[in-house]
């Protein structure tokens, strides 16, 4: 297959002073770029999963603090200041779990509340935003590196939702390990779970990995426990929106997997950047977010569920740490226990950089 164009899912177009992203949910159909001019623009934007996946939300926060910067119109800095913090406070409330969005809104609103006028404070947003734009590619390769030596040289591994380069700049997490695994001259095939209600495996993860070339083979979420239970999957791999002290938050349907590959004896690979830790909470002080009834109510006009019924709809769920074997991160693979592997991440020299 000829080489495609790497995929750039979000950037600062520095001529207009907006963020450009591939709309996600036009996906597979259609691969169109949108332009946002506005922080109301990309809060709907963010709301409706147009983009999504932590480390692009990440990315989406810090470039909407920038976009507020360059088109505040204030001159004074108490109230260009004031502008910027209610934009935050709106990127923020969009969602609530990926800890990404709020790591990356934070990073850039640190820098704005530095400078000592306007002109400066906008240019430190800009400069910022794109900073970490960029080192999130730098941080996907490394994370690839050390993940797929954990991959054999010939393997089949599924993965849930999209962690792909859709879910960040490009490359991925847990797609990246796998592009990283297939780049050293793996043999990987890849079974992906469709990940209903909104199908981010079936319209996303199958559509970047076919798009490369990767073994991609679509099913049902509900049966993964059997093809593990066939001997037909080595190892599980998924990305993740927020890792605590205790668990790891991930699509809603995540932990389902984890308990069925510890029940078959399959290893259970976490891949995440640092962005991702939040290791001063616990799973009990996250807020899961759960999402609209229509989602799983109706497949575009077609009704699915009688308007009477009670609908759950929680978009993420979390792992407990006993189920995840490692966590694959831009400083190497931590391995359990947990409570001694996640010192390295609180290690303010590995985080140089990354503004925190
Ligand atoms: O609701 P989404 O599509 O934003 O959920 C995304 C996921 O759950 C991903 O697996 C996670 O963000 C990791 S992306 C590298």
């Amino acid at each position: 297959m000829p080489e495609r164009e790497e995929l750039c899912t979000i950037a600062w177009e520095r001529e207009t002073g907006s963020i450009v992203y591939i709309d996600q949910t036009l996906l597979p159909g259609r691969c169109e770029q949108m332009r946002c001019t506005t922080v109301e623009d990309l809060a709907r934007a963010i709301r409706r999963l147009e983009v999504r996946g932590a480390p692009a939300l990440g990315i989406a926060g810090a470039m909407g603090v920038a976009l507020a910067a360059v088109r505040s119109t204030e001159a004074d800095l108490g109230r260009f200041l004031a502008d910027v913090g209610r934009a935050a406070d709106l990127l923020r409330s969009t969602r609530p779990t990926a800890v990404n969005l709020a790591w990356g809104i934070d990073r850039v609103a640190r820098k704005v509340a530095m400078a000592a006028s306007v002109v400066e404070a906008k240019a430190l947003a800009v400069a910022e935003a794109n900073a970490v734009a960029e080192e999130d590619e730098l941080t996907c390769r490394r994370l690839g590196a050390f993940g797929e030596e954990l991959f054999p040289t010939a393997c089949t591994a599924l993965t849930h939702c999209n962690a792909g380069a859709l879910a960040c700049r490009c490359w991925g997490t847990a797609l990246g390990v796998i592009r990283s695994a297939v780049a050293a001259g793996k043999d990987v095939r890849v079974i992906a779970c469709e990940t209903r209600p909104l199908n981010q495996g079936s319209r996303l993860t199958c559509w970047e990995l076919a798009r490369d070339g990767i073994d991609v083979t679509l099913i049902p979420d509900s049966s993964a426990a059997y093809l593990m239970r066939k001997g037909a999957i080595d190892l599980v791999i998924v990305g993740a929106d927020r890792i605590t002290k205790d668990a790891v938050f991930n699509k809603i349907g995540t932990y389902m997997h984890a308990v069925a590959a510890r029940h078959h004896g399959i290893p259970f690979y976490v891949a995440a950047p640092l962005s991702t830790f939040d290791l001063a909470r616990t799973e009990s002080e996250i807020t899961v977010e759960e999402r609209d009834r229509a989602e799983l109510a109706y497949c575009g006009d077609r009704q699915l569920a009688p308007d009477s019924v009670n609908v759950l709809n929680y978009a993420f769920d979390a792992t407990p740490l006993d189920l995840v074997d490692a966590i694959i991160t831009e400083i190497g693979v931590l391995r359990p226990p947990y409570s001694e592997s996640f010192r390295l991440v609180g290690n303010p020299a590995h985080r140089r950089g990354q503004g925190a």
